[in-house]
């Protein structure tokens, strides 16, 4: 790059992409990653070729969560209710998130990220279990990013999973309250989402972190899945960073 270049911000509008240092960035961002099969539509291609668009896109956007200084990401890639779809676009699906671990794990682990899975492995193809168990296994030191991947999850499956887990450990009632009751959720340590993202448009939460995302900050956008990129990313960290959070307070002025 030419000294000019790196000196004009228009030439140079890319590499000076970075959020407000004036306002906080979001410390955990999850993502409704929704639109591949409008994406295909729109292109005549069958809805397969939006999925594959749309976990082509994981690696820039991923990057750019880095560059901002997120901390924590949540993907919904499969959610408990997408097993009703029909069995070519699942079996398609399932087989196009084993690529994506082959393709991308060394990368994601050279850049520091931790993988973790949200969500039941029961129902998952085995070929698939196996592989995101060695994901988890192989990033598990790893401390620049959290990644978690939400796969074959449900907000009400969580629910009632952590249900069943404290009365199996015999909890008393009294000794359950709202930060025990955390613990036992797949996000168990992490703090709950303070973004979340919505592509394609529409405004409901399909079951995603319906717990931990009591006081998120929702941010919906008509782009489709595959064409969020990291402007797109940095559009919505901006909306954030002017949005007043109050979580039930008065605050003043
Ligand atoms: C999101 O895209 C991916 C998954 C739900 C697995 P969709 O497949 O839901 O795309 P639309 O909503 O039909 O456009
Ligand atoms: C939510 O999208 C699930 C994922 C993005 C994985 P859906 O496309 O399944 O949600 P609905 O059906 O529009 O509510
Ligand atoms: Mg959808």
């Amino acid at each position: 790059m030419t000294l000019t270049a790196s000196l004009n911000p228009v030439l140079d509008a890319t590499a000076s992409l970075a959020p407000s240092a004036f306002a906080s960035v979001p410390n955990h961002v999850a993502i409704i990653m929704d639109g591949n099969g409008r994406w295909a539509k729109a292109r005549n291609l069958p809805r397969l070729a939006g999925h594959q668009a749309g976990t082509s896109n994981l690696r820039r956007v991923l990057r750019a969560c880095k560059n901002y200084g997120i901390k924590i990401v949540t993907l919904y890639a499969f959610s408990t209710e997408n097993w009703q779809r029909p069995p070519e676009e699942v079996n398609g699906l399932m087989r196009l998130l084993e690529v994506s671990i082959d393709r991308e794990l060394e990368a994601l682990h050279r850049e520091g990220v931790q993988i973790r899975h949200l969500g039941r492995l029961d129902r998952i193809p085995p070929s698939l279990q196996q592989k995101i168990q060695r994901a988890i296994e192989y990033t598990r030191h790893n401390t620049h990013l959290i990644l978690n991947v939400a796969l074959n999850y449900g907000g009400r499956a969580e629910i009632v999973d952590a249900t069943r887990r404290i009365i199996a450990e015999g909890l008393r009632p009294e000794e359950l309250d709202e930060a025990t009751f955390s613990r036992y959720l797949y996000t168990s340590d992490l703090p709950d989402p303070d973004l979340i993202i919505r592509t394609s448009g529409e405004y409901r939460v399909s079951n995603f972190l319906i717990w931990q995302g009591a006081y998120a900050e929702y941010y919906v956008t008509d782009v489709l899945w595959p064409d969020f990129d990291e402007r797109e990313l940095l559009k919505a960290i901006e909306h954030y960073q002017r949005r007043e959070r109050r979580f039930g307070r008065v605050l003043s002025a």
